[in-house]
């Protein structure tokens, strides 16, 4: 039931009144049964995250296939009172993306059938998709126009546009080409009174008043639902140089970063930190997965250098890492001779993520600091896991160039689940508290959703809080859109 907001009574009344099944008729009426599923079988792929750490529930998925069927539905569950939850890749990994079990009732609107590339025009450097077209999907048809669509995350096979929009996605090009927000040029949204919003003129300036499509940009679902987005597109690059490097300490990393932002005037597109206490996990996804480098370093780096025909990356790469090498930063280093060796370098990186999920349950956070203040947020989180749980291992890996670090914790092996979860909320507190304490952010990328909720909302000021539910209201005064999601339903707020 939608609790109510600002004095509002219609839809309270509407849901009171409200059955499942008039409202599964309904639905079923509108979409055909083949988009509507009810039955918990059908259900369950959409209702289990990546990770398998969490379970949700729903009264029904359903699957739109224009954006006419997307706004009827989001008619359908007003005119009923309940809430909806707009569903892409559902690799999201803090819960935004289903309802969780116990919650009340609500419809998952999955987008993953409404996925047409519309217009590609390379002229304008541009890509107008639907929004349940994958990552890749949208890669590639940037790929075929001659150019590129630079974002680039572990889950670009199954998360969608429409989510990555929605979560603002960053990934491991951002040092270069900024996080999904900067990516966008246009944005079409069904609001939640049904009605549709764009503004897919595909401008690279335009200063017609509010930006309004920000606002959709990493609200995760609670201000409407992203049907359609204009991508902006870069060149395409000639050449690409990977290199993979062992460092005796994560201050020599954030130094060799600056400098490498600086000497190779801004060509680097990635720069991720591996802590080798995270290559067994790499190993548990492929056996054969060896360290490029000679010795054991406490860190490895994967850098990647992207630039035109008439620059030569390689040369400059390898000049940049000799400079390195000579003055006592880097241990090793080696420079991917072929694609397939560059590849061999980034299984590493994406493997270390997979099997972490594979041990099973495990602390998971995605914080950021300041750049300066990376090397002292480790050592301190490093310090604290030690001190305060010695048994729980530390996985330190992320994009370093960008301030923002995955810093998890594995439970001891044979750990009961229920323990470790439980265990891992009060570490989890712990962590986020000394990020506060840098002044960073409990979220670099992966959002709020349902998880970190709590620790969101407590952690904002009293004016920011007042600013968020605003627009929350103004946008949707009945909480039809995730509620639960980023922004606490009434009762459960302070
Ligand atoms: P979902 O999981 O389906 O939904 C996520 C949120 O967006 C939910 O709140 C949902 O309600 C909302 N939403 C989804 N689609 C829409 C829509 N059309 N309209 C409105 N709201 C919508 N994230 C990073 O930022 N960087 C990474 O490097 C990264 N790496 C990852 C690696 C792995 C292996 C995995 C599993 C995940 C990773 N993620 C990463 C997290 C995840 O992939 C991203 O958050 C992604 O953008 C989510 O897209 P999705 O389509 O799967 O969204
Ligand atoms: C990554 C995800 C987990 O960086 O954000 O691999
Ligand atoms: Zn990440």
């Amino acid at each position: 039931m939608i609790r109510p907001q600002n004095g509002e009574s219609i839809l309270l009344a509407a849901a009171a009144t409200t059955t499942i099944e008039s409202l599964c008729a309904d639905l079923e009426g509108s979409m055909g049964g083949a988009g509507v599923l009810v039955k918990s079988e059908d259900k369950v792929g959409f209702l289990t995250d990546w990770s398998g750490d969490l379970i949700g529930n729903a009264v029904a998925v359903v699957r739109p296939r224009s954006i006419a069927e997307v706004q009827e539905c989001v008619e359908i569950c007003r005119r009923h009172g309940i809430g909806v939850v707009p569903q892409g890749g559902n690799s999201g990994l803090v819960g935004g993306g289903f309802p969780p079990a116990g919650s009340r009732e609500m419809v998952i609107i999955n987008l993953s059938r409404l996925n047409a590339i519309r217009r590609a025009d390379a002229a304008n450097a541009t890509l107008e998709l639907d929004a349940g077209c994958t990552l890749q999907k949208a890669k590639d048809a940037a790929h075929a126009t001659g150019l590129q669509f630079p974002l680039a995350l572990g889950a670009q096979g199954s998360c969608q546009i429409g989510g990555n929009a929605a979560t603002n996605a960053g990934g491991v090009n951002v040092l270069r080409f900024g996080m999904a927000r900067e990516l966008i040029l246009g944005l079409e949204a069904v609001l939640p009174d049904g009605s549709l919003w764009s503004s897919m003129r595909g401008l690279r300036k335009d200063n017609r008043g509010y930006d309004l499509k920000q606002l959709f940009i990493g609200s995760e679902g609670t201000l409407g639902i992203i049907t359609g987005l204009c991508l902006k597109l870069h060149p395409r690059p000639a050449r690409i140089e990977t290199a993979y490097a062992g460092v005796g300490s994560i201050e020599d990393a954030m130094t060799i970063s600056a400098l490498a932002r600086c000497e190779l005037s801004e060509l680097v597109t990635a720069f991720e930190l591996i802590g080798t206490e995270c290559l067994p996990l790499a190993r548990l996804i492929d056996k054969g997965l060896t360290s490029p480098v000679s010795s054991v370093y406490p860190f490895h780096l994967l850098i990647e250098l992207s630039c035109g025909k008439r620059l030569d990356g390689r040369a400059l790469l390898e000049g940049f890492l000799a400079d390195m090498l000579a003055r006592g930063l880097i241990g090793d280093a080696v420079v991917a001779q072929s694609e397939r060796q560059a590849r061999s370098f980034w299984a590493i990186r994406e493997g270390l993520v997979e099997g972490q999920a594979r041990r099973g349950y495990h602390v998971r956070s995605d914080v950021s600091v300041r750049l300066g203040d990376v090397p002292a947020f480790v050592a301190a989180a490093r310090a604290f896991a030690a001190r305060d749980w010695p048994d729980w291992t530390p996985q330190v890996y992320g994009h370093a160039g960008d301030g923002n670090i995955h810093f998890n914790l594995l439970p001891p092996l044979g750990m009961h689940r229920r323990d470790a979860l439980e265990l891992g909320l009060r570490i989890t507190e712990s962590l986020f508290a000394i990020v506060e304490d840098f002044k960073g952010s409990i979220s670099a990328e992966h959002g709020i959703g349902r998880a970190r909720i709590g620790a969101f909302w407590e952690g904002l000021g009293e004016v920011e809080r007042r600013t968020m539910r605003a627009i929350k209201n103004t946008l949707d005064p009945h909480d039809l859109m995730n509620p639960g999601c980023l922004i606490p339903v009434l009762e459960e707020q302070e």
